[in-house]
């Protein structure tokens, strides 16, 4: 990266996004909602609450709105964020920490209270983390080593969706742990911290496939994505993914498992290279971090929320490093009628 490049630590001038929602004209010091200045929306409009519907949804004044109902899987992977965010909570109560031991303790014992452990009756916050998880049955050594090896490649990953947004919270000045919340419900959504559940329902479809290369082939050529493949970043690798696949070789060991998930990284690293020559395609995190927690018998929809208590530690160095900036992060919009 070029290093001469001036970053606007604000965002300041920058366009980040294009809205139909609102436009302010700040040189004639007019603002308008959906096109409508807000003098004729406030004589449009009695209460709030009629207002929200057109706001939020842009649909027509007069039309009904239909609430559209949220697919299971996505509520279901959420819900044990919801309880990750829940404990983040309860760190406002004491905000601002007294010490930073304090802090580290309240911190790194999240993954027991997570699910009703006591930090100290354990070794690690793994080990607490996973007999919860198993109701009282504690883990086995490699288990335990695993699931730290793990949660140290996952803590952090500089400026991805969740840490940014952990990042715009600071900027604010708000409490760590209200920010660290704006980093967990961004990190739940599909296309991040969520991502592990399509590869173990991909690496459980292909335990039913004869000819895995035909399988996926007609996958791709439908325009389908090979979940665990590809990144916006690396084009050569993802350094993570080499890593977790050591790792989960030594936990599964020989097994099944290790062949099954061997074979069908193969056939989509084949098939992608055939199908999409253009654009170099490997393995990415994802693909052997949900071999790992499987191996590790995470059940799938408490794989966002493993993730997620992995990157609180990046989270809060993101979020201290924002604050020594002391500045707001305000980018602008490029406003564009629709
Ligand atoms: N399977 C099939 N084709 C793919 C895949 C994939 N996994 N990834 C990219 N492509 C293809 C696209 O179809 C496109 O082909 P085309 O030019 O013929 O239309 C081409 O590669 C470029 O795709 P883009 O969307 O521009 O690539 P981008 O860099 O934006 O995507 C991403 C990165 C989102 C990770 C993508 O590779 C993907 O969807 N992967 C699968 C989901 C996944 O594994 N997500 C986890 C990523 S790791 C992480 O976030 C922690």
């Amino acid at each position: 990266m070029d290093s001469t490049i001036r970053v606007p630590e604000g965002l300041e001038g920058v366009v980040v996004a294009e809205t139909g929602i609102s436009e302010i004209d700040a040189g004639m010091g007019r603002l308008s909602y959906r096109g409508m200045p807000i003098e004729e929306v406030a004589e449009r409009f009695r209460r709030w609450e009629d207002l929200v519907p057109w706001l939020v949804h842009g649909v027509d004044l007069d039309a009904e709105i239909s609430n559209p109902t949220p697919s299971t899987s996505a509520v279901s992977a959420g819900l044990p964020i919801v309880q990750v965010i829940q404990c983040v909570l309860s760190g406002n109560a004491v905000w601002p920490f007294p010490d930073r031991e304090t802090e580290i303790a309240w911190l790194t014992g999240i993954p027991a209270v997570v699910v009703g452990e006591l930090p100290q009756r354990h070794t690690s916050a793994a080990a607490a983390y996973l007999t919860g998880l198993r109701h009282g049955r504690p883990p086995s050594l490699i288990e335990e080593k695993t699931l730290n090896a793990y949660w140290i490649i996952a803590a952090e990953h500089s400026l991805n969706a969740s840490t940014y947004a952990v990042r715009v919270a600071a900027s604010t000045g708000t409490s760590l742990p209200l920010a660290l919340t704006a980093g967990l419900a961004t990190l739940a959504g599909p296309l991040h911290g969520g991502a592990p559940e399509g590869v173990l329902a991909l690496l459980q479809e292909a335990a039913g496939v004869e000819d895995l290369d035909a399988w996926l082939t007609e996958k791709v050529e439908r325009g389908e994505r090979l979940m665990g493949f590809g990144h916006r970043v690396y084009r050569t690798g993802d350094p993570r993914a080499a890593a977790l696949r050591d790792m989960f070789r030594h936990l599964a060991d020989q097994s099944d498992a290790v062949r099954h998930a061997a074979a069908v990284e193969e056939a989509c690293l084949q098939v992608l290279k055939r199908l999409k020559p253009q654009r170099p395609l490997a393995t990415n995190v994802e693909f052997y971090a949900a071999a790992v927690l499987q191996g590790l018998k995470i059940p799938p929809e408490w794989c966002p929320a493993t993730f997620a208590l992995a990157r609180l530690a990046g989270y809060t160095a993101h979020y201290y490093e924002q604050r020594a900036r002391g500045r707001l992060i305000r980018p602008l919009a490029l406003y564009r009628p629709q």
